[in-house]
């Protein structure tokens, strides 16, 4: 007898392995439109929003979630003092990250912050990435860590924190484009992770904690450093079909390329693109990049043409957070300081559901 014939009868259909298009929560906070290429934040398309600061995203996203109603400036006061307090906390575990990489330090920071906190927890969170990512990546390069400026918008204060000097207005509007345009984007993979883990009741610090574990993945958060690192071994346009094709030849994914749902265009990389365009030096970085981005659309439809393979926010992320001055191995980082004020927004609606996510998995064993 085979392991086959004890498998018990098991009438439900075969699930898809990835949950492709499993409604698995209700949202007010986002909507992707994989076909259209659109994403709807609040109600707002993510055009309309390209320009506002991260604050206002903030108020909007945590509007009827958070327990204190805040508009932009109270979250802007509020988030300065909650950096002064992630800062006091990460203190003594700076000698600690030592040999980890940049999203490894990152996740033991965040997990030092206790679900009993008397902060504000979704401010605290929002606030402490920023502090604990600038902080990691100085001392990667061997510096100390700078101490937050409460009075500073929290786009000035990463760049502030992270290079030891004041940044220009053009590279914290930037900045606060990308902290913005990542913020939400339905139940991806790490939203999906923290809310699962909210529902548990276990609290937003360990929720976030878990959503980051979940970013971490080249599939997911972990992308935007290795779109650099193509561009950098492709080097000239002459070497841009024959890199491409050797790549794909080799079977390998090419970063910034593809998405589950987006069948069409990522609409965050225009987002992306028009504002790394707006950075002084910008626009030649962007040529070289267009290129390679252009061959890679032409060539994935070539290799794959039953699977529709668009560039990704990734991509366009790779050149604005190098044209700002993160340092590669950071940008899992940076993206989670955007994604964070989306995660807690989750963590919040899903608490006030009340409800606890437990799906079932079809017994395929003996
Ligand atoms: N390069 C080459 N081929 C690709 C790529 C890519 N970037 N993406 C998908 N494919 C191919 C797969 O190899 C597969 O081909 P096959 O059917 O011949 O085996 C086919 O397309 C379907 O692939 P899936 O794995 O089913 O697609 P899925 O929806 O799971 O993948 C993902 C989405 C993970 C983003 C994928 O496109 C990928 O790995 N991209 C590269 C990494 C990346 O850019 N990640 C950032 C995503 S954006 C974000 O999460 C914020």
């Amino acid at each position: 007898m085979t392991d086959q014939a004890h498998a018990p009868a098991i009438d439900s259909p075969r699930p898809a392995l990835g949950l492709d298009d499993v409604i698995a929560a209700e949202t007010v906070l986002s909507y992707v439109d994989g076909a259209a290429g659109e994403l709807i934040l609040r109600g707002r398309p993510l055009d309309t929003l390209a320009t506002w600061r991260f604050e206002a995203l903030l108020a909007l996203l945590w509007d009827g979630l958070a327990p204190e109603a805040m508009d932009a400036d109270g979250i802007r006061a509020a988030l300065g003092p909650a950096r002064e307090r992630a800062f006091d906390m990460m203190t003594p575990l700076l000698p600690a990250v030592h040999g980890l990489s940049q999203v490894e330090a990152l996740r033991l920071c965040l997990s030092v912050l206790a679900d009993t906190e008397a902060t504000s927890h979704h401010l605290l969170a929002v606030a402490a990435v920023p502090v604990f990512a600038a902080a990691i990546a100085r001392s990667n390069a061997g510096a100390a860590p700078i101490t937050p400026d409460p009075s500073l918008s929290q786009a000035a204060d990463f760049l502030r924190m992270l290079h030891g000097a004041p940044a220009t207005d053009d590279k914290v509007a930037a900045l606060d484009t990308y902290l913005v345009t990542v913020a939400d984007h339905g139940l991806n993979a790490s939203t999906f992770a923290a809310r699962v883990i909210a529902s548990t009741r276990a609290g937003m610090f360990s929720s976030v904690t878990g959503a980051l574990c979940a970013l971490k993945g080249p599939l997911h958060g972990g992308a935007p450093g290795p779109v650099l690192d193509m561009l950098d071994a492709i080097g000239t346009e002459d070497n841009i079909r024959p890199w491409l094709e050797a790549a794909l030849g080799r079977g390998e994914r090419l970063m910034g390329f593809g998405h589950r749902i987006y069948r069409v265009r990522d609409p965050r990389a225009d987002v992306l693109k028009g504002a790394t365009a707006r950075l002084r030096d910008g626009a030649g970085r962007i040529r070289f990049a267009e290129a390679v981005e252009a061959q890679a659309l032409t060539l994935l439809a070539e290799k794959k043409p039953l699977r529709p393979l668009q560039t990704n926010v990734e991509f366009f992320t790779a050149l604005l957070l190098e044209a700002v001055g993160f340092p590669r191995d950071s940008f899992t980082n940076v993206f989670a300081a955007g994604r964070m004020s989306g995660w807690a927004a989750h963590v919040m609606e899903q608490e006030a559901t009340g409800r606890l996510i437990r799906p079932k998995s079809r017994y395929v064993g003996p």
